[in-house]
């Protein structure tokens, strides 16, 4: 019988060996097999999308506003309002200059229109997420013109507006520069000097 001691000396050199002999089968193969499955081809591979903000990522396709009214209708009405007001989903417009303001009652609104930095994040979401009960559901086309008919509803892109690869990444959302990423408070301009102050919608009379 070992004791307890040279038990776990043992043990100890057997995880040492069994370490050193992964790291040089790693060395020796990068990707290792294991016996099941096949390499992802790049038709599998197409349909992780992951768009950056400058564009970079996004399908191909493409989507006008008009396109984008008849989804919205079919698809994305029953949840977020006729007017994109909101209703069992989120409010999806309106609300500019509410996120800082003069009023303290006053609660900031975060919709698509004053709240989001990108328009290819809009993108991004709706493929991934929406319409609720069947994400991924919706062609590239219809998730490019659901998103011009939101961005137009919210005033952000013309009514005629045609969005794809790279008219989308070019849109600019009118809360852009809310986003600072040095959070030091000497960093900070001060909310009076700040974009928003001007933005913002006045506190109401007494
Ligand atoms: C069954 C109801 C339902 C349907 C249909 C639906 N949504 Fe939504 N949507 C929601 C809910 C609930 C949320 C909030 C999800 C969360 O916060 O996790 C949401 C969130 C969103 C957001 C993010 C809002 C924000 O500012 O955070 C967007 C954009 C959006 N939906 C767009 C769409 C579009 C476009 C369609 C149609 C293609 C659609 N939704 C269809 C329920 C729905």
């Amino acid at each position: 019988m070992s004791t307890p001691i040279e038990r776990t000396v043992r043990m100890r050199r057997l995880v040492l060996a069994a370490c050193l002999l992964t790291s040089s089968t790693y060395a020796a193969n990068e990707s290792p097999t294991f016996g099941f499955g096949t390499t992802p081809g790049p038709d599998e591979l197409g349909r992780f999308v992951s768009p950056l903000a400058d564009g970079r990522g996004l399908p191909k396709g493409s989507g006008s506003v008009a396109d984008g009214e008849k989804v919205y209708q079919a698809q994305c009405m029953a949840c977020h309002g006729a007017a994109l007001e909101g209703g069992i989903g989120d409010r999806l417009v309106g609300g500019r200059g509410t996120l800082v303001n003069a009023d303290p009652k006053k609660a900031p609104m975060k919709t698509v229109e004053s709240y989001w930095p990108y328009a290819t994040t809009l993108f991004d979401y709706i493929k991934r997420a929406m319409p609720l009960m069947s994400p991924g559901s919706l062609s590239d086309d219809e998730v490019y013109a659901v998103s011009a008919y939101v961005l137009s509803k919210a005033n952000i892109v013309p009514a005629d507006a045609v969005l794809d690869q790279s008219t989308l990444a070019k849109v600019q959302m009118p809360n852009r520069d809310g986003f600072i990423p040095d959070h030091r408070p000497e960093k900070f301009p001060s909310v009076a000097d700040s974009l928003h102050a001007q933005m913002a919608i006045p506190a109401p009379a007494k």
